[in-house]
């Protein structure tokens, strides 16, 4: 069976001012109306042929109540787990194999950030299919996108050798955001994909991987857990055990690592998605995976253009108008608004910074 995994720790100051630290970017309808979370939990709907398990949650308790709130509108029942402080993904995916571990005989993870856009789901879903037999017979999947830009915030698949099924590979070498030469050099390259962050493994594949890779994440997430508790819906573990667990990623814990075909290690396996992926890092990217007019503007709220080319618009509260502009992206909320380059929103994050010191 499959347990679906929803990583929802992160914030996104760079889609400001729609993402605050109290509402992070997970928690917000960019696409449609389902927030990128709602759309998360639904990815896997109609999928048929693999029994599908309640979706895992883990979370910051902070975020707790929202959280299940969007859980409840959408009608999905979840297990949601609560992390008392960030101790990034490895841990996170750690606490996760426990619980699932618990509920099911050794189930398959699939582990998804909560933030993310996927625009064909069918498409999806015949991937994590084709991945499902590996996952079962004890590989790492990973899902990997066709590169356009030498990102440095990206982890980087190289493939390897073609398996049996058509459309799987084994991975070759994982590089973690790499600098931006070498980054540049993989684009070249051409053997290179980014890795989207997705992966599917068995629960006790996972814990057997970090026990190698990391044994102390594992000691201080069991502590954790077995120190935790049921509360109501929400799935509770020790505070103290969980704040002396080293801070560490999935990608660099353990996926680095696999590509080294350590015989104690799982195998890794890449299979490229073809989707419309994208993390919306920033506007830029919201912007790039949209839907847009015959000028390229992408328009959400109550907004009039005239003349404006390859420009978004998001409007929440007010009418916002533009004319005669190209390459913006507009966003209007009830107390701040942002004006910026479509080739700059990546520098939002300084504005973010600077009303951060400003207190
Ligand atoms: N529960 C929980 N706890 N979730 C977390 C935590 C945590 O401590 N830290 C991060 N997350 C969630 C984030 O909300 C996001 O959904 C996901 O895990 C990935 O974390 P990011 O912090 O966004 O990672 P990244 O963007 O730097 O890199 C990862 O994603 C890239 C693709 O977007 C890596 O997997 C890269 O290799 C990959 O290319
Ligand atoms: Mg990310």
């Amino acid at each position: 069976s499959l347990v679906p995994v929803v990583l929802s720790g992160g914030s996104g100051t760079r889609l400001w001012p729609l993402s605050r630290e109290r509402y992070p970017k997970q928690l917000l309808s960019l696409v449609n109306n389902d927030t990128l979370l709602q759309a998360t939990v639904r990815r896997l709907d109609g999928l048929t042929g693999v029994q599908i398990q309640a979706p895992l949650i883990v979370c910051n308790e902070e975020y707790r109540f929202v959280i299940a709130e969007q859980l409840r509108v959408i009608g999905k029942d979840c297990n949601i787990l609560l992390e008392p402080a960030g101790r990034n993904t490895a841990p996170a995916l750690t606490l996760a194999a426990l619980a699932a571990i618990r509920n099911a005989a050794d189930p398959v993870l699939l582990v998804m950030p909560s933030d993310h856009v996927i625009v064909d789901n069918s498409a999806f879903q015949a991937c994590v299919r084709k991945g499902m037999g590996l996952a079962e017979e004890g590989a790492v999947i990973t899902f990997g996108i066709t590169p356009d830009a030498p990102e440095t915030g990206y982890g980087y698949i190289q493939s390897g050798k073609a398996m049996a099924a058509e459309g799987t590979f084994r991975i070759a070498r994982f590089v973690e955001k790499p600098d931006l030469a070498t980054a540049q050099a993989y684009l070249d390259d051409g053997s290179y994909l980014w890795n989207s962050g997705i992966f599917m493994m068995r629960a006790s594949v996972w814990l057997s991987a970090i026990e190698h890779c990391h044994p102390d994440i594992l000691v201080a997430c069991r502590a954790a857990w077995d120190q935790g508790s049921v509360d109501g819906d929400f799935l509770r573990v020790d505070k103290t055990a969980f704040m002396l667990c080293p801070n560490d990623s999935i990608d660099y814990a353990v996926m680095e690592k696999l590509a080294e075909n350590r015989s104690e290690l799982p195998a890794g396996v890449v299979i490229p998605l073809s989707v419309g992926w994208s993390d919306v890092g920033a506007w830029d990217s919201l912007w790039q995976v949209l839907p847009k007019d015959p000028s390229g503007n992408v328009t959400r709220g109550d907004v009039l253009l005239h003349e404006c080319q390859n420009t978004l618009v998001i409007s929440e509260n007010r009418l916002v108008a533009c004319v005669g502009v190209d390459d913006l992206a507009v966003i209007e909320t009830p107390d701040a608004i942002l004006v910026a380059h479509k080739d700059r929103t990546q520098d939002v994050k300084k504005i973010v910074d600077t009303l951060r010191q400003s207190g």
